[in-house]
């Protein structure tokens, strides 16, 4: 199947595929030490290193599969970019039409850039994510095409994954997993993926799941705060880190789920808090996109007494280039002489 490659494929026995699968050899992602001010043992897993660029490949990875086994010939997903980019590539690797609905004006340049290129019809709405998952909802019932968003359970089981991968990495389950949360799949699938360790015997506790969403859209941080177990939306959704720019979750109680029964919880950061602890990780070689250290800026923020700590880091730097230039400045431009240069050195 793929080599030398290890894949998340390495699972497949646990995953509900009957075909030979659809890959571009996702998974197998990095499992980094940090050195952050906590008294805990911190790692983050890059998901931002998987083919695309985001955690996102290995839900497409099974969905796009999915898809070629009923025999469908298009897919389609709403998305703030990073499905899109994902499922574009999986279904060019399949051969499959790809239609895409994105909030215009609001998707990251390396994402759009992906969907593009990668042969996705992509269509810009005048509305928000919340308005384009309605839509394309209800526009893919009406014309047949296979929707590849979170509320599709293939994708999910293959984010799952990411909960066999970290204790195959620290070879015990972690006390925590901090996850950044929009639409609320992630925090649930990689929840589905520890119960089935402990189903198994691997491990013997599920970590607590800490779900981390921005200030400017967190309607599931209000609900946990309230002890409720499903969402008001949030109507206009707003942060720097476009990718969690949700207002109505569609798994949020899932999500809300695995929060309590994991006794973990929901928090909220601020824009400045990301793109702080998003520095912090460039400092120390991680690069990752604002919406990825929303999970960091939760840690930093919670006094606990863990001793093992996961971070999802979801995404890569290079998605949202327009951001880090905001953030980070721009070069010194100078004479092309030794002289001007030395200067600055
Ligand atoms: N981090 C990144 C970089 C994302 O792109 C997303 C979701 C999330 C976190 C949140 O994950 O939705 O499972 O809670 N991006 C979706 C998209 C919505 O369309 O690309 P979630």
């Amino acid at each position: 199947l793929d080599g030398n490659n290890v894949t998340l494929w390495k699972y497949r026995s646990l995953l509900p595929v009957r075909i030979e699968p659809v890959t571009l050899f996702e998974g197998g992602t990095p499992l980094y030490p940090v050195d952050v001010d906590v008294d805990a043992r911190v790692f983050v897993k890059h998901e931002g290193l998987n083919p695309s660029g985001s955690f996102k490949d290995r839900g497409m990875t099974v969905g796009v599969t999915k898809a070629l086994e009923l025999g469908m010939k298009s897919v389609a997903c709403a998305s703030t970019g990073n499905t899109s980019a994902s499922m574009a590539m999986y279904s060019a690797r399949a051969g499959l039409r790809a239609y895409v609905l994105l909030p215009s004006g609001k998707v990251a340049l390396g994402k759009l850039a992906q969907a593009m290129m990668h042969g996705a019809r992509v269509i810009a709405i005048r509305g928000n994510f919340d308005v384009a998952l309605k839509l394309v909802r209800e526009i893919s019932e009406r014309k047949g095409l296979y929707l590849l968003n979170s509320v599709n359970p293939f994708r999910l089981e293959g984010q799952k994954t990411i909960a066999f991968e970290i204790v195959d990495q620290l070879g015990h389950a972690p006390d925590a997993v901090f996850v950044p949360v929009g639409n609320a799949g992630n925090i649930s699938a990689i929840y589905k993926g520890f119960l089935e360790l402990r189903e198994a015997g691997y491990i013997d506790e599920i970590p607590k799941m800490i779900g981390v969403q921005a200030e400017g859209a967190n309607p599931i941080y209000r609900a946990f705060v309230e002890g409720k177990d499903s969402i008001e939306p949030v109507e206009n959704p707003e942060t720097i880190a476009t990718a969690i720019r949700i207002g109505a979750p569609v798994n949020a109680r899932k999500a809300l789920r695995a929060v309590y029964s994991s006794k973990g919880k929901v928090l909220q950061v601020s824009d400045e808090e990301i793109v702080s602890a998003q520095k912090m990780l460039a400092k120390q070689g991680i690069g990752v996109e604002p919406a990825s250290a929303s999970s960091l800026a939760g840690l930093l923020k919670e006094d606990s007494d863990f001793d093992t700590v996961v971070c999802i880091a979801t995404g890569n730097l290079l998605k949202d280039p327009e951001e880090v230039m905001r953030v980070s400045g721009t070069p010194v431009e100078v004479d092309a002489n030794i002289s001007e240069i030395e200067r600055l050195i």
